[in-house]
């Protein structure tokens, strides 16, 4: 045995399976797998429940067809694409698009109580990039409902789950993944999990920038220890800003505001209470868009002949659109635009559909959204980008190893619709546990873990307590999101992304030499510390593949090369190579995809919806 602590006095669990991250798609890979016959552990990181799922506010996208029977499964696959810049895996869009319908009607069945139509079905509305009112939902509270509904029936389905529980880092016997090293957040003692598969349902990177609707937990640490465990991620550029967080008050500056506000007929207006949307619908949306208010006002009257109102384009549009606004000097007092709702519906109706925004603005920013226009501005939201996977397993390209949710890629391209991961998570985190039950199946020897690997993993984390001096955790974390935002924003050039990878070095190095004061319990500063690792892993991994793709596309908008360019429809796959393990961005030609999506996916939404294309693609 190697230098350092005895393992077999270290706390060990055993499961055939653990999962790492309880939000929706933890959650619903764990209930998956015990459905499988597996024995399942569910490892959060913070409180069971406590989840960004909750922040997909305004419903979870699937065509139902309840309140517009024109809609079915093609149109919100086109949709996706559109929406994604055609940068999504097709086989990932078209599962989605299929069962998405089927994993809402499940979560109902497991107790969710949706809104209704007057019929009686489950009420949907409309969302920026979706053609029809798509969007299943609770009020404004859908990601919480499903949170809700998910760990009710989770917890008995025989999960074990165990809370305050952070993974430091993947065990692997060979090329196979064997298990997770992890710590209690309370006592700071490990625990070695060991397991025959794992699942890592970890969620985004929000936290590498300080403006986030993401909260603490959001550190990549499910990317960082996948990366370093030798899986190959995707496409890490395509970061999401959602167009509307608060500005103010400083303290909530990046709360989110749900796009149901505009799905329900907010909008948007500058500083001189002009609706500026209209001045940047792109020829992609052109002919789905509203042009005039007169036409936008008839479609939210229900005039079904009229076109979308223009602050339902995508996020990356509005987000840059809000965005050149303020650079214009058209922006509200404190630095974002105004958000509308007030004009525009009662205001018990208001209170009704959006009662979470109200008692928000109410209590955090002493504004009554039933009488004055809210204050908005892009906030890091969501990562589009993650860890490659297969897209009917969900594994990794680590054998044993699987990702589902936001630290999963593929999905969404180069930008997600809203209402687009709550789905997600539902249908990829079930097909986890499939793919991960069916692995299992596969094993004839059971993985073994490796000594040295746990006593590395051991001393990196406890090295951070024992030196006598170093960098305080906190102030590099704070430095480094200050340095995202400026560097690795919403425009992006050349010269500000190689800033940011010059100064991802000295974070590093500062990294290296990182103190935590006192003992392992309840040290807020040590858990920084460990967290720092992934957030610099993520951070230098954006920063590159933004700079390797020399184009604009969804989310990654280069100032220096603006448009789409037909030679960069291709991914960016980060690897970690060499001894030293150097991170190097590989480009990768993508599969061209099978001829009837590829046709549907370019379809005239007129040619799609009369049948006159894809009528027999079942
Ligand atoms: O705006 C929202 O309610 C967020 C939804 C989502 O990110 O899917």
């Amino acid at each position: 045995m190697g230098n350092g602590p005895d393992i077999h006095e270290l706390q060990t669990i055993e499961h055939d399976v653990i999962v790492i991250g309880a939000g929706g798609a933890g959650l619903r890979a764990a209930i998956e797998c015990s459905r499988q016959g597996l024995n399942t552990g569910l490892v959060c990181k913070s409180l069971l429940g406590k989840a960004h799922t909750v922040m997909a506010e305004g419903g979870m996208a699937a065509a139902m067809g309840n309140v517009d029977s024109r809609d079915g499964w093609k149109i919100h696959f086109r949709d996706t694409m559109r929406g994604g810049k055609f940068l999504n895996n097709w086989r990932m869009a078209e599962l989605h698009a299929k069962e998405a319908p089927d994993r809402v009607r499940e979560l109902e069945e497991w107790g969710a109580v949706f809104d209704r139509t007057k019929d009686g079905l489950i009420s949907q509305r409309n969302f920026g990039g979706h053609r029809y009112p798509r969007l299943a939902h609770v009020g404004d509270r859908t990601g919480l409902e499903l949170i809700r509904s998910l760990q009710d029936y989770g917890v008995h389905s025989g999960i074990h789950v165990h809370m305050e529980c952070t993974a430091l880092d993947l065990m692997k016997d060979g090329d196979r993944v064997c298990g997770a090293l992890a710590y209690w957040r309370d006592t700071g003692r490990f625990v070695l999990f060991r397991a025959k598969a794992v699942i890592l349902a970890t969620g985004g990177i929000g936290k590498a920038w300080r403006i986030t609707s993401n909260s603490w937990e959001y550190t990549g640490d499910g990317l960082a220890m996948a990366y370093l465990a030798g899986a190959e991620l995707l496409d890490l550029e395509f970061t999401q800003f959602h167009p509307t967080g608060m500005v103010w008050p400083p303290s909530v500056r990046g709360t989110l505001v749900t796009e149901g506000v505009r799905g329900d007929g907010g909008i948007l207006l500058n500083s001189e209470h002009k609706r500026f949307m209209f001045n940047y619908i792109s020829p992609r949306f052109a002919p789905e868009t509203a042009a005039s208010e007169e036409e936008a006002n008839r479609w939210l009257a229900g005039d079904k002949s009229a076109r979308r109102p223009p602050e339902l384009l995508t996020r990356d549009e509005v987000a840059r659109a809000i965005n050149a606004e303020v650079k214009a000097g058209r922006g509200s007092e404190h630095g974002g635009v105004y958000l509308d709702i007030a004009s525009r519906l009662p205001a018990e109706v208001i209170k009704k559909k959006l009662p979470s925004m109200y008692h928000q603005f109410k209590e955090l920013a002493e504004v009554d959204i039933t009488r004055q226009p809210m204050e908005v501005g892009p906030t890091l939201h969501y990562h589009m980008g993650g860890i490659l996977v297969d897209a009917e397993s969900q594994m990794t390209t680590v054998p044993g190893l699987f990702a589902a949710g936001e630290c999963g890629a593929g999905l969404h391209g180069a930008n997600r619709l809203g209402g687009n991961s709550l789905s997600d998570l539902l249908v990829f985190g079930r097909r986890a546990g499939i793919g991960a039950a069916e692995y299992i199946r596969s094993l004839t020897v059971s993985p073994q873990v490796n000594a040295e690997q746990v006593q590395a993993g051991i001393r990196r984390a406890t090295d951070i307590l024992n030196r006598d001096s170093g960098t305080n955790p906190f102030v590099i974390q704070d430095q480094l999101q200050d340095m995202m935002g400026k560097n690795v924003g919403i425009i992006r050039t050349k010269s500000e992304l190689e800033t940011a990878l010059g100064e991802l070095e000295k974070f590093k190095a500062e990294a290296a030499r990182v103190k935590a004061h006192a003992t392992s319990q309840y040290n807020a500063g040590w858990h920084t510390a460990l967290d720092l690792r992934n957030l610099l892993i993520a951070s230098e991994a954006v920063a590159k593949a933004a700079l390797t793709r020399e184009e604009s596309r969804g989310a990654h908008t280069r100032e220096d090369f603006p448009g789409e360019r037909d030679e960069w429809l291709k991914y960016n796959v980060i690897i970690r190579r060499g001894r030293d393990g150097e991170m190097v961005v590989e480009k990768r030609e993508r599969k061209p995809g099978p001829a009837p999506l590829v046709e549907i996916a370019n379809s005239k939404i007129e040619d799609l919806e009369s049948g006159k294309v894809g009528a027999d693609y079942k």
